[in-house]
């Protein structure tokens, strides 16, 4: 098991973080003030972990949470949804999440941690727009190939129902699973991760 539950790409990401903190504390550093070491309540409030009911979540819809000011795709997927991840593997970019951002307890190509519960960030990987929730199958705009996922309105980028980026896309990537964990079978926590929960 890798730190904190995440793959290598989740670890990059945070090794790029780190650095930049770095850099703004040697900064700081030139003019000591001890209450700047302690992060306000805001900051707190804005990083910490936030529950969702997902009980009235229907299945086949989608409902957003938000967590650490980003929006938080929370999907219940039915048999049928789940039976077409395995058709369309082939046309996915990286169907195991192996570049992508994912914690390594939910299962490589579902992406979660229960089948039927997805939970993404809904940010797209290519320029940071919000993509949109197009569960339905073959719609005139997406072709008679679509088979229900993410459409993202500013370049196109298209994402199946796991958060798989198609091949081609503007997005390199997989949209990102955030750490989470279940609490009860109806409630998330969104920012812990299953195995600390
Ligand atoms: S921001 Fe989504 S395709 Fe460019």
């Amino acid at each position: 098991m890798s730190n904190d539950g995440v793959n290598a790409g989740r670890r990059r990401f945070l090794v790029a973080a780190t650095s930049v903190v770095g850099a703004a504390g040697a900064v700081g550093a030139a003019v000591p003030f001890v209450g700047s070491w302690f992060p306000s309540a805001k900051a707190k409030a804005a990083g910490a972990p936030v529950k969702v009911n997902v009980s009235k979540v229907e299945p086949g819809q989608q409902m957003i949470a938000e967590w650490r000011g980003q929006p938080v795709f929370i999907v219940r997927r039915t048999e049928e949804i789940l039976g077409n991840l395995d058709k369309i593997h082939d046309r996915v970019a990286d169907p195991e999440s192996k570049a992508s951002v994912q914690p390594t307890y939910v299962d490589p190509v579902t992406r979660s941690i229960k089948p039927e519960v997805l939970l993404l960030i809904g940010i797209c990987t290519h320029l940071g727009c919000s993509p949109t929730f197009r569960p339905e199958v073959a719609p005139a705009d997406l072709g008679p190939e679509w088979v229900g996922g993410y459409f993202c309105p500013c370049h196109g980028s298209r994402y199946d129902m796991a958060g798989r980026v198609y091949k081609s896309q503007p997005a390199p990537l997989n949209l990102p699973v955030p750490p989470h964990s279940y609490e009860t079978d109806e409630i998330i926590v969104v920012g812990v991760d299953q195995e600390k929960a």
